[in-house]
């Protein structure tokens, strides 16, 4: 058995764990809206359409805060379209998943929903096809409590109440050549930084989100970064990063040090930002909102799910799909431990997405909703990580990897919440054949009462659930934790996730 030692000390702190840290992402694709959280006809459909069972899983998950409504589908919406009399709006063609959207869901009834999972709701705005005016608009029909052209016509649509949206994106990904509007960092940077002052003058306390690189991989990255924040530096409070992560063929070893890659590309935004804040001597310090994060089997969407006959688009088609294996499992629970890791710059991020669409959450129309293998990383970081995110000094063998040179065996990272006195260790073993024995050092936690655990692994790292099997894979007790003088030990099996809790 493989061994490695960890010490726990709660003077060593990184920074606060915001809980917009676990936030996820609903755009209008595939079955994530229609077929997803919206089934009108559905047995569970609650007066509203909505399916009670989704509702009842998005509590569970402990979501914080979901962006919305895209992704590459926000640079061609018109936010109209989706407002007023249902009968009246109308069908559109979605060019970013070649799909048609009939507007039957849009901002009043997405805010509704959110009420009902008791998530705050992140609104990103169009700089693809459209610009300050649309921004401003939208902004207006969503803020303002009335006596205004957009305000008044929230009121007669029948929402009363402002939706007092706080987290704006001004744009989705404008890096990328797929995205409809697609610009330089230059010409981005022009009307992002147009649109953040222009919509400032009716809030100046709306928390701002400027679009950084759409990955890591990006020719432009680092750059792109590097000119934006220049020109829009005042304007705005955080930039975005996105990752998605999947198996080069069968190098697991380095799937499962994805970790890695997020933690270079997070020192890297925070290496630039600060960079500019040098140069311009400011006192201000941009945060990361790392507002699109997974794994992400993308090489097989390239090749069988993009429909392109425009005469056939068909609405909420099967997109995006992906089951998700116990190692996939895993290295989401390492992409988790990553983020915190980085919770004094890392102060939001989201998921993508929700339900159907890479998703914790699957659903069959008509049929059962069930929880994919992620879902459980996510909801148990997100119920335990609480307080502050702690630095830790860990002593771990490594391996190589063919992608990241030498990675540690062990990935953890702890959390103490100082109202309950707990301390919670996130674990990941990332060795393909060997357990791991761990020694925790707990002596500067000044005793630690009682220790328990939950591991996710699997004797065959390719289990998934499904609809055949909803429950085939779920976190198990590890009953090998044992509490010592000053120590805990506690064997993480090969390709698993631990929630370690000390209390
Ligand atoms: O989440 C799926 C897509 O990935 C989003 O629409 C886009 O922003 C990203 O490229």
């Amino acid at each position: 058995m493989i061994r490695a030692h960890l010490t726990v000390d709660p003077h060593f702190t990184v920074g606060p764990v915001n809980r917009r840290l676990f936030g996820s992402f609903v755009e209008h694709l595939g079955r994530c809206v229609y077929d997803g959280i919206y089934e009108p006809g559905h047995v569970r459909a609650d007066e509203d359409g909505f399916r009670t069972d989704v509702i009842e899983l998005v509590r569970e998950l402990g979501v914080s805060t979901i962006r919305y409504p895209g992704g590459n589908f926000v640079s061609g919406y018109r936010w109209e379209d989706g407002v007023g009399p249902r009968e009246s709006r109308p069908r559109r063609l979605d060019l970013a998943w070649h799909s048609t959207e009939t507007n039957e869901i849009g901002l009043d009834e997405f805010a509704g929903w959110l009420k009902k999972v008791d998530s705050e709701l992140m609104y990103a705005v169009n700089l693809g096809t459209r610009g300050v005016l649309e921004a401003l608009d939208v902004l207006e029909y969503a803020n303002l409590r009335s006596g205004t052209h957009w305000s008044d016509q929230r009121v007669a649509n029948g929402h009363p109440e402002p939706h007092g949206i706080r987290m704006w994106c001004l744009g989705n990904e404008m890096d990328g050549p797929w995205q409809l509007g697609h610009s330089t960092a230059e010409e981005y940077a022009q009307i992002a930084s147009k649109t953040a002052s222009a919509m400032r003058q009716i809030d100046p306390d709306l928390e701002l989100v400027v679009c950084g690189s759409s990955s890591a991989q990006m020719p432009t990255f680092g750059d792109w970064e590097r000119v934006v924040l220049g020109k829009t530096y005042d304007d705005v409070d955080y930039i975005s990063c996105h990752a998605y992560y999947e198996p080069k063929g069968d190098d697991y070893g380095s799937f499962l040090a994805s970790g890695v890659n997020m933690d270079r590309f997070i020192d890297a935004v925070i290496a630039t930002a600060d960079h500019v804040k040098a140069i311009r001597h400011s006192d201000k310090t941009i945060n990361i909102s790392f507002d699109e994060w997974n794994v992400w089997y993308q090489t097989r969407f390239n090749e069988v799910d993009k429909i392109t006959d425009v005469s056939e688009w068909p609405v909420a088609p099967r997109l995006l799909e992906d089951s998700y294996s116990v190692l996939d499992a895993v290295v989401f629970g390492s992409l988790l431990i990553s983020l915190l890791r980085h919770a004094d710059r890392v102060t939001a991020a989201s998921l993508a997405q929700l339900v159907n669409v890479i998703a914790p959450i699957m659903t069959e129309p008509g049929g059962p909703a069930w929880r994919q293998t992620t879902f459980y990383p996510f909801s148990l970081t997100s119920r335990l990580a609480r307080g502050v995110a702690l630095e830790l000094k860990l002593d771990s063998p490594t391996y190589p990897t063919a992608e990241y040179g030498d990675v540690p065996i062990v990935d953890a990272v702890a959390t103490r919440d100082e109202n309950g006195g707990s301390t919670t260790v996130f674990l990941v073993n990332r060795s393909l054949d060997d357990a791991v024995s761990l020694e925790i050092d707990v002596l500067a936690l000044g005793g630690v009462a009682g220790a328990t655990a939950l591991s996710l692994f699997d004797d065959d790292i390719h289990a998934a659930n499904t609809l055949d099997d909803p429950e085939r894979v779920a976190p198990r007790e590890n009953s090998s934790v044992d509490v010592g003088e000053g120590r805990v030990t506690v064997t993480l099996p090969p390709v698993s996730w631990t929630v370690l809790t000390l209390d």
